[in-house]
């Protein structure tokens, strides 16, 4: 080889790694998946001295969304004008105080969406919390870090603001339990207000035994026996909304109830047409535009009147405020200030009778020992700046679940259902209005028999359910897929290493494992694993994509370029395989 051409290599080497280097960079998530403001400690105070009993809640660790006053901080609203226009806090909100002072400790501020407004946790001031159950995905909102923090597992709990679904769908879409408490059933101060008719503050949980305690202390409830529900309900033309198919969900809750409550509490309710028969506001609430697709007439007229009281209120709120400081918002927030039907004063009122109405309907329905079955989204969470995000129809369409609690007042959490897809999956379950207790119960009671109706139980790493080696090693893979998710790659590595030694024939858990090799590096690694997985499956894609991947930063472009041509042979659209085809194209002679 000339000494030119060996320059040319080089140069081409050079580029090649900045390329390589760049798209790394690129895919560096934010330290804590990007879900906390701020990090601080405040400490519970000191154990009593036995024989008292130590503090509940020793040992926890929680976050709280930036709508919450603690002493000394700036209270941000997920906004930097509003940051820059307050001062700090003169008190902590007596809810973080008493989880303190419950024993445990409060370790951050968490991202909210911006005024605390949407529902899909995209923040342009402070950024997007990574969703770790779908990296690609919308974490969901207001209270977005928050979630964030407990499914990524930096916090046992934390604190959220619930308006028009602001804990439910962020606590849907990052595949944990989330609670709204019944309105008014938790201290309403010390907290930035969005809508004072809807607001309810909210936990998110992992684990059903915390989301119980924590909430027994905000909720302050003295001691009491277990009651089993009367009436299970399912509502069935709620589940028509969802855009995918239902009937895994409600297999699910079906054979969880039969197992714990029996058969006979079983019911299926319609439950737009029951609230029509109740709420005679409904009929005067057909609010033209507003009202979007409407499957459902009665949960659309209820939906638009929880927009309206939600934008009224904001409005009301902060439209001083936002007028003498023009900051920069997002505009689904100065479009809603400018809104006309606010200003309707008649149709305000009616918005109030229908919250009136829609509570003694649901009390009726459900009365002391009633549950509610219901979704509490329309399906997996929407991809990152994606259409859905910001269309007013799947808004609407998903407004019309949150607003029978929102309305109502009553209490709500959604449970996680496993991944279908590998997207997380819930459902969620109402309790009439002060039935907190009564709704909390019930879920701690269903939530591991619902785990196993949807397989393996994914978030429990003790848990131990399968009887072969195959399916043993199909559990370790799919823990490694989490890992893999929450960006863990040497705890990855080592649970597909733990698949493989289960289980040597299956190519997809060598194929897993060299990706997560590529991540922190081991090209040689994942290399050697992607060729075992070509040689069990010849036609694993991914496998070919991987092993180019490896080759190419190893500098075999040759090779690398053969792999991406085969990857193309098997799946001629891939894009992937394309791009880096056209990519390694220059660097061959
Ligand atoms: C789970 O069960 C499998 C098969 O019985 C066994 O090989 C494996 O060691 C068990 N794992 C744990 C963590 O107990
Ligand atoms: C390998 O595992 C995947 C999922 O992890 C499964 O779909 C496939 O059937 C398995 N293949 C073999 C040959 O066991
Ligand atoms: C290319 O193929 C891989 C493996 O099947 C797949 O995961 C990936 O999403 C594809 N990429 C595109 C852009 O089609």
């Amino acid at each position: 080889m000339s000494s030119s051409s060996n320059l040319w290599v080089l140069l081409g080497l050079g580029i090649a790694g900045i390329i390589i280097m760049s798209q790394r960079l690129k895919r560096v998530v934010k330290k804590d998946l990007g879900a906390f403001l701020e990090r601080f400690e405040l400490l519970p105070p000191p154990q009593p001295a036995p024989p008292k009993a130590p503090h509940p809640l020793t040992g926890l660790s929680f976050a709280v969304a930036d709508v919450f006053d603690i002493e000394g901080y700036i209270t941000g609203f997920g906004n930097p004008d509003w940051g820059r226009t307050h001062e700090a806090a003169k008190q902590t909100s007596p809810v973080v105080a008493s989880l303190i002072e419950g024993g445990a400790t409060c370790i951050g501020k968490t991202i909210i969406d911006d005024m605390a407004f949407s529902l899909f946790g995209e923040n342009k001031h402070f950024g997007t919390p990574t969703n770790p159950k779908a990296p690609d995905r919308v974490p969901g909102g207001c209270s977005s870090g928050s979630a964030v923090a407990v499914a990524g597992g930096m916090v046992d709990f934390a604190l959220g603001l619930d308006t028009i679904g602001g804990v439910r769908v962020p606590g849907a879409f990052c595949g944990i339990l989330g609670f709204k408490p019944s309105h008014g059933a938790i201290s309403n101060n010390g907290f930035l207000h969005v809508s004072q008719s809807l607001d309810t503050i909210g936990l998110f949980a992992k684990d059903p035994t915390v989301l119980r305690r924590t909430s027994h202390i905000l909720l302050k409830l003295p001691y009491a026996g277990q009651r089993h529900p009367k009436h299970v309900m399912i509502a069935d033309d709620a589940f028509l909304l969802m855009r995918i198919s239902t009937t895994r969900i409600i297999e699910a809750v079906t054979k969880s109830v039969e197992v714990l409550f029996g058969k006979q509490v079983l019911r299926h309710v319609n439950v737009g047409e029951y609230l029509k028969t109740k709420m005679s506001s409904l009929e005067e609430l057909q609010i033209g535009d507003m009202n979007g697709d409407s499957k459902i007439p009665s949960l659309a007229s209820l939906a638009s009147a929880m927009r309206l009281l939600h934008r009224f209120e904001f409005r009301n709120n902060y439209e001083n405020w936002v007028e003498s400081v023009a900051p920069a918002i997002e505009t689904c927030i100065s479009a809603n200030l400018r809104t006309s039907a606010i200003d309707n004063d008649v149709l305000i009122n009616k918005c109030q009778t229908a919250r009136y109405e829609a509570r003694m309907a649901l009390d009726s329905l459900l009365k002391e020992n009633g549950i509610l079955v219901l979704p509490t989204v329309l399906g997996p969470p929407p991809k990152l700046h994606s259409k859905e995000v910001s269309s007013d129809e799947y808004q609407i369409c998903l407004s019309q679940l949150s607003a029978i609690a929102s309305m109502s007042g009553c209490c709500q959490v959604t449970l996680p259902l496993g991944v279908h897809e590998k997207l997380p999956m819930s459902v969620s379950l109402i309790a009439k209005h002060g039935s907190d207790r009564f709704l909390l119960d019930i879920v701690q009671a269903m939530y591991s028999t619902l785990q196993d109706q949807t397989g393996i139980d994914l978030m429990s790493t003790t848990s131990n359910i399968s009887s072969t080696k195959e399916e043993a090693a199909e559990s370790a893979k799919e823990k490694g897929n989490i890992a893999f998710k929450e960006k863990q790659w040497q705890k990855a590595i080592n649970l597909y290493s733990e698949a493989i030694k289960l289980n040597g024939q299956n190519a997809t858990y060598y194929s897993n494992r060299a990706a997560a090799y590529l991540e922190v590096g081991g090209y040689l690694q994942a290399e050697a694993d992607c060729s075992t997985a070509i040689n069990l499956d010849k036609k694993n894609v991914k496998a070919f994509l991987r092993r180019g991947t490896a080759r190419e930063v190893l500098g075999y472009y040759k090779e690398a370029m053969e792999d991406f041509r085969y990857a193309l042979v098997l799946e001629p659209t891939n894009k992937t395989a394309n791009v880096a085809a056209n990519r390694l194209k220059k660097f061959i002679p």
